[in-house]
């Protein structure tokens, strides 16, 4: 086991956040986001293509940002963590190509990290090293999850449940949609329930009979049921901050409720809360309340740590060079939808055109 505290860079861009992250020895040194988030408002969804571009013009400021917040130069930089799936392709390339050109230009190793364990180690940057093992609930714009981690980068990430259908931050984006509200719907939808009754109209709460997989989820009924409630008001002005507070209540609520359950059905004594939903007031406050009354530790990622970013992967990529992990080969390319199976990706196909020695 490699015992050198190398710094580590980090580097994000699954989507519409280019993220870069300093992490030496389990600490965050720096880092910086850019955002194209703006430029996709009109569309009501990010458009790869325009993201892609933005990752082009953002990669080398947002490194430059996070060196110079962190105090450090180029030549500090000890080996390059690059997330390389899942996310948009042309985003994920942008990132991998920049990341491999610096683990080249300053010859040093580079490893492929799984974007979903990047959300999971961002809660180590503010709370410390995660309990083996703990239960973790990862609720961003594609994925919900309830997972059984024990050692984040050596062991095999256990599922306990996944969405069957859409992920609960695709749920408050879609339904922010349908509200008028504007994109990303999750944070406008968290902003106007402040102003409404989370009672004033009761949604289901999906999968939560005595019959269903307790750690299964599905979004899409209570899309549909968000979604007729609004046409029911058609021609007159919609309670949208009623509509918003109990959207976010029912969504609070399922993901709590199963998450408190896994734990105390695992005898597991601490959850983790990670990914863009875990930036939602509701959540955060149930969570408090239900793992409170359990006598669970609750651990949550600060604001700016929850959505996407360059620390979390730089922290990952941390916790490999610490692991002694192999690093990825330089050949090593994306994986757009990989399943979340371990904190590093390793693909084992061959490239499709070898570079034959003195080719021309
Ligand atoms: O993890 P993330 O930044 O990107 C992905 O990896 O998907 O998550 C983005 C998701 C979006 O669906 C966004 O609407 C949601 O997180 N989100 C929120 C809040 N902030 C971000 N959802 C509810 N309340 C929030 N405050
Ligand atoms: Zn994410």
């Amino acid at each position: 086991m490699s015992a050198s505290p190398l710094l580590v860079l980090g580097i994000e861009s699954s989507c519409d956040e280019t993220g870069a992250g300093l992490v030496r020895d389990g600490r965050l040194l720096g880092h910086a986001v850019a955002s194209s988030m703006d430029e996709h408002a009109r569309f009501g969804g990010v458009v790869p293509e325009i993201a892609a571009r933005a990752h082009v013009h953002a990669f080398t400021p947002v490194v430059r940002a996070a060196l110079d917040e962190a105090g450090l130069a180029l030549s500090d930089i000890g080996a390059v963590a690059v997330t390389t799936g899942p996310g948009l392709s042309g985003a994920l390339q942008v990132g991998l190509t920049g990341a491999k050109g610096l683990a080249y230009a300053l010859d040093v190793p580079l490893y492929g990290v799984h974007h979903l364990a990047g959300h999971v180690a961002a809660d180590t940057l503010e709370h410390g090293p995660l309990p083996d093992p703990c239960v973790v609930l990862i609720v961003s714009g594609g994925h919900t999850s309830l997972l059984l981690v024990r050692d984040l980068v050596r062991d095999p990430i256990v599922h306990l449940g996944d969405t069957l259908d859409d992920s609960a931050g695709e749920c408050f984006d879609k339904v922010a949609r349908v509200f008028g509200l504007p994109y990303p719907g999750g944070p406008a939808i968290d902003r106007t329930a402040r102003q409404g009754d989370p009672h004033a109209v009761t949604f289901p709460r999906p999968l939560t009979g005595p019959r269903d997989d307790p750690y299964a989820f599905s979004f899409s009924g209570l899309k549909t049921a968000a979604a007729r409630w609004a046409e029911r008001h058609r021609g007159t002005t919609l309670p949208v901050a009623d509509g918003a507070a109990a959207l976010q209540e029912a969504v609070a609520d399922v993901l709590t409720r199963k998450a408190v359950a896994a734990c105390t059905a695992h005898d597991v004594g601490t959850l983790v809360v990670v990914g863009g939903v875990a930036a939602n007031s509701r959540v955060r406050t149930l969570a408090e309340e239900r793992c409170a009354a359990a006598g669970i530790t609750l651990r949550v990622p600060p604001l700016k740590l929850c959505t996407d970013n360059g620390a979390m992967i730089a922290a990952v990529g941390d916790l490999l060079v610490r692991a002694g992990a192999e690093p990825a080969p330089l050949d090593v390319s994306i994986d757009p939808s990989a399943p979340l199976e371990s904190a590093t990706l390793h693909p084992v196909a061959r490239p499709r055109h070898p570079v034959a020695a003195g080719a021309v």
